[in-house]
């Protein structure tokens, strides 16, 4: 990672500690599948998309424990996306982040779990960190915890993968970069092969 985002990902660690369990990584996860987007998609402003990636889910950091992963979950989604967006503008502007991309960062905190609320993701490059974030669930990490967190077992969850990435509206859309279209076929492929021999 560029020693640019690096400032903005220390900025932001107190966030991901305070926010659920695995936000650090998550997020760094995320930033990484944002390069691999990047190099492909050339036209995108790497600088927005990056603190995209590195701050979108911060909001997690105010909400109560207790409140994540319940019932409130909707209220929790709408919550982290208009928080998270308020800490990234104190955070880029403490690092002298141009006005209007601060902005557009904003933006697409404020709007990458629409899918989650039923809503449309307005703008392109919020739909494009859509990617990076779902492209998470692409990794073993992910894989392991969410099956921790769900107490579930390994072969149910990779069949609820193997929807969401076949025909799920929530996510199946998202996947648009050869980069994102490849990690899912080889994380499935090998994962099939892993639990199912
Ligand atoms: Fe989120
Ligand atoms: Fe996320």
């Amino acid at each position: 990672m560029k020693k640019k985002y690096l400032k903005i990902f220390l900025l932001a660690s107190p966030f991901y500690l305070k926010g659920r369990s695995a936000d650090k990584l998550h997020h760094l996860v995320v930033a990484r599948m944002m390069e691999g987007i990047l190099k492909e998609n050339t036209k995108l402003d790497s600088d927005v998309m990056m603190a995209g990636a590195l701050l979108h889910d911060i909001g997690y950091a105010k909400i109560p424990k207790q409140k994540i992963g319940s019932f409130w979950a909707k209220k929790v989604k709408k919550d982290h996306m208009r928080i998270g967006a308020g800490l990234a503008r104190n955070i880029l502007g403490k690092i002298n982040f141009p006005q209007g991309k601060i902005d557009r960062v904003c933006e697409i905190i404020a709007t990458h779990d629409n899918p989650e609320l039923g809503l449309p993701i307005y703008s392109y490059e919020a739909r494009v960190l859509k990617e990076a974030d779902i492209l998470w669930m692409t990794t073993e990490e992910a894989f392991w915890l969410d099956i921790g967190r769900r107490q579930i077992q390994p072969e149910e969850w990779l069949s609820t993968l193997e929807k969401r990435f076949s025909k799920d509206p929530q996510y199946k859309p998202y996947i648009k970069t050869n980069f994102g279209k490849s990690r899912v076929r080889n994380f499935l492929r090998q994962t099939r092969k892993k639990l199912r021999g």
